[in-house]
């Protein structure tokens, strides 16, 4: 999507991916290659005015090898921070960004009294890595689970949030940031399904979620777009990640702002002046989850834009996304119900 976006900007991409059948073969050149492949490597600090990253998982030590040949961005110390739980709890804690409680397993003797889950420091995504315990777990069910995760984690208490919102923006080069609206993510299976945009929310929880974004950002000096996520309690916020990428919870934004997040993470990495945020409609952004649904019927769905990435299907794998576009909410979330019912069977 990020090649997608720099194709009418004559911006060229050339990417890296380890697995066959890239979805990017579509709009850019690919290397498939492990991410510490010393050729591809050296093709990328050869070949690229600048070198970004789309997913976290991408190994530190390449991209500080990249770092000393050819401008990379976002710094890989901030990317090392989006791959490590604690890291960026830590990081939250010393920003002032209020939490959900944690604690490092080893320093527990039990569970938090409202319920526990454990998630892997680095490595995990859309659910996987991590592991729920009831209050009334006994101490070894909890180094159990921690031993099950088969790396280091973090323990986290489990939060009874009223909704979950996240808030994307992006830092340019110079220091000047520009944000999305808050939007509403609905998970199931710790998996994302659902987002909506813009949220419904009072402009003071919006401008709450927006300094605490842009204080991440210049703490960290970051280039590019960031999404930070959060919990809704009882009117506070709570921060649960910070990516130092474009994220799923602003795909919406290819239709439904004036500058979607890919366009607005290449202006930042490149140098460029940042785009004009600003929301064109409201939308809902559906994923499409393990089998490709009926394409011609979502189409019929007036406002809906399907985007396939030409993965194979599998459970559990994020193959696509639905956006959906109303004159206003009410529109918005009829289309949305529409085509909830194409999407079931994925
Ligand atoms: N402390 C918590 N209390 C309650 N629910 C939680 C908590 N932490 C995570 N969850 C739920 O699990 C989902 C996935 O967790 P999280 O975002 O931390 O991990 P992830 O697998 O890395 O997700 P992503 O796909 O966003 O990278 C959250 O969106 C939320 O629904
Ligand atoms: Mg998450």
């Amino acid at each position: 999507m990020l090649a997608l976006a720099g194709a009418p900007l004559g911006v060229r991409c050339l990417v890296v991916e380890p697995a066959a059948g890239a979805p990017a073969g579509v709009a850019a050149e690919v290397i498939t290659a492990p991410y510490d492949d010393r050729a591809a490597l050296e093709a990328l600090a050869r070949r690229c005015d600048v070198v970004t990253i789309e997913v976290e998982h991408v190994p530190v030590a390449s991209l500080e090898w990249l770092a000393e040949r050819v401008p990379v961005r976002p710094a890989p110390a901030v990317v090392a921070v989006g791959q490590d739980r604690l890291e960026e709890k830590r990081l939250f804690r010393r920003l002032g960004l209020p939490t959900a409680a944690f604690a490092e397993p080893g320093q527990l003797s039990g569970g938090f009294a409202a319920g526990t889950i454990l998630k892997r420091r680095t490595g995990g995504f859309d659910g996987r890595g991590q592991a729920r315990l009831d209050p009334t777990a006994p101490g070894e069910a909890l180094a159990g689970a921690t031993r099950g995760l088969g790396g280091p984690s973090v323990a986290e208490e489990l939060v009874a949030f009223d909704r979950e919102l996240s808030l994307l923006g992006a830092r340019a080069a110079d220091g000047t940031v520009a944000t999305y609206p808050l939007v509403e993510n609905r998970h199931r299976d710790g998996l994302l399904r659902e987002t909506l945009a813009p949220a419904d929310a009072s402009p003071a929880l919006t401008a709450a979620a927006t300094e605490s974004l842009v204080r991440v950002m210049e703490d960290l000096e970051h280039v590019g777009v960031m999404a930070l996520e959060l919990f809704e309690v009882d009117g506070r916020l709570l921060a649960n990640e910070v990516a130092p990428r474009v994220h799923n919870s602003g795909h919406w934004t290819i239709e439904g702002a004036a500058t979607s997040q890919f366009e607005q993470h290449l202006r930042a990495v490149l140098g460029w002046p940042l785009g004009d945020p600003s929301v064109v409609a409201p939308a809902a952004m559906v994923n499409v989850i393990g089998t490709e649904p009926d394409g011609s019927a979502i189409l019929a769905v007036p406002g809906a834009h399907l985007h396939r990435y030409g993965k194979a299907e599998r459970p559990h794998r994020k193959i696509g996304h639905v956006t959906v576009l109303g004159a206003d909410e009410r529109q918005r979330d009829e289309r949305l119900e529409s085509i909830r019912q194409l999407l079931a069977g994925s």
